[in-house]
């Protein structure tokens, strides 16, 4: 199976976690729009979508699924979503495609995280996927220097904006032994929005694309 079947492999096996007549939350990335598409067949049988980019919020309104504003939400049964690299425990380094502060606002709203992957995201250590840092940009020179000071090579995405008009600084070279840890302390520097490690908010579920079928994997 090739890299994309894979990705629609676990896209349409994620239809068994959407629930009939509520809003499902809807992530960002190709496998992510693998998903779009096939939700776009049972349209009729959701409330609609909360999407976690501008660019989720078109492909959505494209099939014409109602998007909704996140602040008009109280209930969100289950969020969707790819990685960019996800270990046993369900930690994943997310924002590959710039997206990770509205990923990681969607999924804290969201009651269960599904994860949909193919087999080459999982990972024994997270790190070796650049980390994307989202970053206000006046304080873009400090927070290179706070991030160097980690060990890793901040490098700043080149003539990339966020949906939140911020920037994105990729933190390569490190080997995340601890990511919980990690994901706290860079979000404690002064001016950075949110980083890509999701540990303290996991996947509840991975669905993983291998050429033995769809693997379910919950943390262990
Ligand atoms: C978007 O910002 C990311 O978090 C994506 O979810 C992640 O990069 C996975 O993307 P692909 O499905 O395109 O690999």
């Amino acid at each position: 199976m090739t890299q994309d079947e894979l990705k629609q492999a676990v896209a349409r096996a994620a239809l068994d976690y959407v629930v009939e007549g509520k809003i499902v939350g809807v992530g960002t990335g190709s496998t992510a729009n693998c998903f779009i598409d096939a939700l776009a067949e049972i349209k009729d049988r959701i409330a609609g979508a909360v999407a976690s980019s501008e660019a989720t919020r078109k492909r959505l309104e494209g099939h014409g699924i109602r998007v909704f504003d996140l602040n008009d939400v109280t209930e969100l049964p289950v969020y969707i979503d790819g990685a960019d690299e996800i270990n046993a425990r369900m930690h994943m380094i997310k924002g590959g495609g710039g997206a990770l502060t509205r990923e990681k606002i969607v999924a804290a709203v969201a009651e269960k995280f599904v994860c949909i992957a193919d087999g080459s995201k999982l990972v024994p250590v997270l790190g070796k996927f650049p980390l994307p840092v989202e970053a206000i940009p006046m304080a873009r020179a400090q927070i290179m220097r706070e991030l160097a000071s980690l060990g890793g090579t901040p490098v700043v995405r080149d003539g990339f904006v966020t949906d939140n008009g911020n920037l994105i600084i990729d933190l390569k070279g490190l080997e995340i032994a601890d990511p919980a840890a990690l994901e706290t302390r860079l979000n404690q520097i002064v001016g950075v929005v949110t980083n890509g490690i999701f540990a303290c908010r996991p996947a509840d579920v991975c669905l993983l694309g291998t050429g033995e079928g769809v693997k379910i994997l919950t943390a262990s």
